[in-house]
């Protein structure tokens, strides 16, 4: 099987390692990769949103299989117009992928098959925002419709920061069109946690729970990110909230969108907050988390590709997807002044050093490899990953492994894992 991965994350670098170890996979191309990918695949030089550029490179090189790892072009439609070209592509067709692509659409799927989350209103004018959040003050949630980068959900201390949001995105329009319309919603309170089901549209198979880090600095201080490590399992994540998540969240949205002849296939991803009342949903992502999946993915026993394959054929019910019982967790280290605006073409030494160490995988994110050399290219740069028999010594040798690395500016957080460590 040739495979093309669409990406360059930590995320893509998981997905490509993942399938790498498939005796059906022959061959891996990504793009574009980043200096680690490189080690497994064939880099091709094309973005990740160019969907002309990757259905002519997938036509000619007769791609069996094209994996695509962020929303953008899920959100663009790839998957459909790789299939009306005949190709195989695994993640939702743009008709469901709206459900990260549009938080109205989200919202108003969550309201149509009753599930459990936060009270919202849409709004799509700036005064009538302004003037409902001046009724209802803080804590409250303000979100832009639209993709965002992961930017685009604030949450005010005041009313005035709330204001002044408002503007930013429906005025001053900073994330263009995805702020023509922003959902105010209620301020849910709890533990958050990431499901993942794969589905190929009737069949439903979780994969393992994680837990991402989404603020900078330790104690979940700071501004938000894209995620600043992440373990598996997470153990906030009971059997029974399972078992209630896949009742409750992900059956109603399969099923009620496949009778809407919407058919969900792929990967989906409910972003939960453990509240008093139960799991509520706080979003939904059409493809695989970063980094949950760097922490997911090396615990997953069963052959990669063939899941993706049985996703897009309809025949996930014959697959036995099998987990490892061990513990897996990832620590991000990102570059000096992230998640604003940071340094880059900084050197990166000892990635050699830490990937000896046992049962340590060094997942690349933001890198490139130039003249021998490894150097930084983005905000998140590395995943530090680590197995253990429990997320205890997991974290030792994680950090036992930074402790090997370094670049100027490297910033990471200390406490991946405590959350979970003597629960
Ligand atoms: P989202 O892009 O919707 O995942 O939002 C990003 C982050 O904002 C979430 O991971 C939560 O930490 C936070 N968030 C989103 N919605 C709410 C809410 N209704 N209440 C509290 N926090 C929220
Ligand atoms: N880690 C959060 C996300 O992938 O959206």
């Amino acid at each position: 099987m040739k495979i093309l991965v669409v990406g360059s994350g930590g995320r893509e670098h998981a997905i490509a390692w993942k399938l790498s170890q498939s005796k059906k996979v022959e061959k891996i191309f990504c793009a574009p990769g980043n200096g680690g990918i490189k080690e497994i695949a064939e880099l091709v030089d094309i973005k990740s949103d160019d969907i002309p550029g990757l259905l002519d490179f997938a036509k000619k090189n007769k791609i069996d299989l094209t994996v695509v790892g962020p929303e953008a072009p899920l959100v663009k439609g790839i998957v459909d117009i790789f299939r009306k070209n005949g190709l195989k592509a695994f993640g939702p067709f743009k008709d469901v992928a709206m459900l990260e692509g549009s938080k109205v659409f989200s919202k108003n799927v969550m309201k149509r098959f009753s599930l459990a989350t936060a009270g919202f209103k849409v709004f799509d004018n700036s005064l009538d925002a302004k003037k409902y959040l001046k009724e209802t003050g803080v804590p409250i949630v303000i979100k832009a419709d639209g993709l965002a980068a992961g930017k685009g959900v604030i949450i005010p201390k005041t009313i005035e920061e709330g204001l002044k949001a408002i503007d930013s995105i429906m005025v001053e329009k900073i994330f263009g069109d995805s702020g023509s319309k922003v959902i105010i919603e209620d301020c849910l309170d709890g533990e958050e946690a990431s499901l993942l089901v794969f589905t190929d549209g009737k069949t439903i198979v979780p994969l393992e729970s994680s837990q991402d880090h989404k603020r900078i600095f330790d104690s979940d201080k700071g501004p938000n990110t894209g995620g600043m490590g992440a373990y598996s399992p997470a153990p906030v994540v009971t059997k029974d909230i399972m078992e209630e998540a896949i009742k409750n969240v992900f059956r109603p949205v399969i099923d009620g969108l496949r009778k809407e002849g919407k058919i969900y296939k792929g990967v989906l991803y409910a972003g939960l907050m453990m509240t008093r009342k139960g799991p509520m949903v706080l979003e939904f992502n059409v493809r695989f988390g970063d980094p949950e999946t760097q922490a997911i993915l090396p615990r997953l026993k069963s052959d990669l590709a063939d899941i993706m394959m049985a996703c897009v054929d309809g025949t996930l019910d014959k697959i036995d997807v099998k987990w490892e019982k061990f513990y897996c967790i990832s620590v991000v280290c990102a570059s000096k002044g992230y998640p604003d605006e940071y340094e880059k073409n900084k050197e990166i030494s000892g990635l050699k050093e830490a990937g000896e160490i046992k049962d340590i995988i060094v997942f690349h994110a933001g890198t490139k490899a130039e003249n021998g050399k490894v150097l930084t290219s983005g905000g998140r740069v590395l995943g530090v990953t680590s197995l253990g028999k429990d997320i205890k010594s997991a974290k030792a040798n994680a950090y036992k492994a930074i402790g090997r690395i370094t670049f100027e500016g490297m910033q990471y957080r200390k406490d991946i894992g405590d959350k979970a460590i003597g629960r």
